[in-house]
């Protein structure tokens, strides 16, 4: 591919700023100064602007922790969005939320600029299962188990079969589903007659929300962490009682 636009995939400049930039010779490639930004390079070629190595990728993956009060949107008119939580170096990339959360949910929120990725996630054909803890205005029951666990009708929609688990306090609860209908948490709790007080995702596929990540904050996925997301499965409660 070109200099330039491998540059421009991988930094914050604009094509522009970095023909001026390669032009002024402030990039070499493989140790050799390049002033011609048309050059073909490849992928793998030891890029540096000014000294510093530049990595080459296209795409990339973030894990945020979602804060309450901010729209799963790369833009509103009135509101603020994810986006704007992003870190300068990622904000050339053009990330957008693979899969919503509503605006007072909280917690794991993947942003990615690959469209291929952020459709496995949310196409419920590819069931990647999700798992949400909920805080509920009144006790669930053991029947509402049952009742996650059979199709729902939610009047526009049936929703397929989910799990609810039920805290040691049964205001609190685990739910998980495959689909990611509108509200389809509060609607599904509100079909058993609760109202769902707190929201937050803990678990997409195998990848847990990571706890060290402040609300607001966000961190590359692993290579690992794609994989066990795209494969689906969540890990057992049982096994890890924060996700
Ligand atoms: N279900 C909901 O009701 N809200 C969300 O934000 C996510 C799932």
């Amino acid at each position: 591919m070109r200099l330039d636009k491998f540059l421009s995939d991988a930094t914050a400049y604009s094509r522009k700023e970095l023909k001026s930039i390669i032009r002024r010779g402030q990039v070499t490639v493989n140790g050799d100064v390049v002033k011609a930004p048309e050059q073909q390079v490849s992928e793998d070629a030891e890029v540096a602007v000014k000294g510093s190595i530049v990595r080459y990728r296209k795409f990339v993956y973030l894990m945020m922790n979602k804060p309450a009060g901010f729209i799963s949107a790369t833009e509103d008119g009135n509101a603020p969005v994810v986006t704007e939580l992003l870190p300068e170096e990622y904000k050339h990339f053009n990330v957008f939320p693979a899969g919503r959360l509503d605006k007072d949910t909280q917690g794991l929120l993947i942003l990615t600029n690959d469209g291929t990725f952020g459709h496995q996630i949310t196409s419920p054909r590819r069931q990647v299962w999700k798992r949400y803890f909920a805080t509920l205005d009144k006790a669930a029951e053991s029947s509402d188990c049952a009742a996650f666990e059979q199709p729902m009708d939610l009047g526009d929609f049936i929703a397929a079969p989910g799990k609810l688990h039920i805290c040691d306090d049964p205001q609190q609860i685990y739910v998980e589903i495959a689909e990611g209908k509108f509200h389809q948490v509060k609607r599904m709790c509100e079909k058993v007659g609760k109202k769902v007080v707190t929201l937050k995702r803990c678990a997409i596929g195998g990848v847990a929300l990571d706890e060290n990540l402040e609300s607001g904050k966000c961190r590359e996925l692993t290579p690992e962490e794609l994989e066990l997301i795209a494969q689906g499965t969540l890990v057992p409660l049982a096994v890890n009682k924060n996700m």
